[in-house]
């Protein structure tokens, strides 16, 4: 067994209620002067470093945190990371004016075929080192840009190698090839492609919108998901309102993601459900498009999550320091509430109990900032302010 205790921690951020007391942040669970102790990967102790026991300070190893604040580390519940190719000149042309439209993801499949396992693997582990470097500790990673049998299978399978959280997204358009057959691709997807695909994912994912799927469609994919034991996500309401959101709450699905047009219907029913709305910031960020008012949903009472959509199309950024700060900035969040909800909140859209807290049992995922307070991820947009990452209890140095 090692052992390592994590002392002077000026602000440790828990997410466990009930700890904190200052008004505003009682969400994020706030200790101050803390310490932890990390047992074989998990939380075995935390609390006031004046108070820490007599096996804690006896760890194999101690480490002075220096006054900083330390979080759990970010879990983003949304992203595309395995893909070939890049679309910076459809980005360069969306910012002279032109509008985003679903249509681009056919590009990137065309990229993500060309491209070999090793070639995808490389990228894909880039990705996560970005991630990492940036706080994040949990990644979900979406299959999408194969759009056949054998290019799904291979997504998913290359996805399961670096998480347990993969999901099945082949119906994320109707690849060219299936040109005004959508109905055939569905049989396909629902049929052979979920075979080979659910024995390595966790979820079944459908782009429910114009120019993507139907309602009626989603639906048949997502049943078909849910049979095999695939937990539920759906993408809805991005580029317009539409029937998805709804459709997400009634299957109970862990998340719908995007929320960017949501009727006041879809507010009230996400706030009266267990379905996760998860917003992403990045997404309006590079398709200036209106930012969904995170505040309306959690005024409702809905739980709100953040996580980066990244991929090469309408998001891509692996950052959710800038996420929360675009948040905080455009979407009506407190910077508590957007902290809590790229940690907890992506935990709740994976419904995950063992990340995105830190409490005596949880995985020891956690990021040191550089700074003292977590208000930082807001206040100081674009400053690399992540000094260390623990994964798994495993410590990384990000910077001096
Ligand atoms: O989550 N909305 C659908 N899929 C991605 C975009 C993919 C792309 O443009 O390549 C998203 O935004
Ligand atoms: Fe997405």
């Amino acid at each position: 067994m090692t052992t390592e205790l994590v002392t002077n921690i000026g602000q440790l951020i828990t997410n466990s209620p009930g700890v904190d007391t200052r008004p505003g942040s009682e969400r994020l669970g706030i200790l101050t002067d803390a310490a932890i102790l990390i047992e074989d990967g998990q939380i075995a102790w935390l609390g006031a470093a004046s108070a820490a026991p007599a096996h804690a300070l006896a760890a194999d190893t101690v480490t002075d945190a220096v006054g900083a604040c330390i979080i759990p580390g970010f879990v983003d519940s949304h992203s595309h990371i395995i893909f070939g190719g890049d679309r910076s000149a459809e980005f360069e042309a969306r910012m002279s004016g032109q509008k985003y439209s679903a249509g681009g993801i056919r590009s990137t499949v065309a990229a993500t075929r060309a491209a070999s396992d090793e070639e995808l693997r490389a990228r894909t582990r880039g990705f996560l080192g970005e991630m990492l470097a940036q706080g994040t500790t949990t990644v979900e990673i979406k299959s999408g840009y194969g759009l056949s049998l054998a290019d799904e299978a291979r997504l998913v399978r290359l996805a399961a190698e670096v998480t347990s959280e993969v999901t099945f997204l082949g119906a994320h358009v109707v690849p060219a090839e299936f040109s005004g057959r959508a109905d055939e691709y569905v049989d396909l997807v629902v049929g052979d492609m979920l075979d080979a695909c659910s024995p390595h994912a966790r979820w079944i994912d459908v782009f429910c919108e114009t120019g993507a799927f139907t309602p009626v469609q989603s639906r048949r994919i997502l049943v078909a998901g849910a049979a095999r034991g695939l937990g539920v996500r759906v993408h809805a309401s991005q580029l317009g309102p539409g029937d998805g959101v709804m459709l997400a709450v009634e299957l109970d699905a862990a998340s719908v993601d995007h929320c960017t047009y949501l009727t006041e219907d879809d507010v009230q029913a996400l706030a009266g459900s267990n379905t996760v709305a998860t917003l992403l910031p990045g997404v309006e960020f590079s398709t200036r498009q209106p930012y969904p008012s995170a505040r309306r949903l959690i005024d409702a009472g809905a739980t709100v999550a953040l996580a980066s959509d990244c991929n090469p199309g309408s998001s891509f950024t692996s950052s959710l320091p800038f996420c929360i700060a675009v948040a905080v900035r455009d979407m009506g969040m407190t910077p508590a509430e957007a902290v809590w909800a790229a940690t907890a909140g992506g935990a709740a859209a994976l419904r995950r109990t063992d990340v995105g807290r830190v409490i005596v049992g949880a995985r020891a995922d956690l990021a040191q900032l550089t700074a003292d307070s977590y208000l930082h991820l807001a206040y100081r947009p674009g400053v690399p302010l992540i000094r260390r990452v623990w994964k798994d209890g495993v410590a990384v140095s990000v910077s001096a």
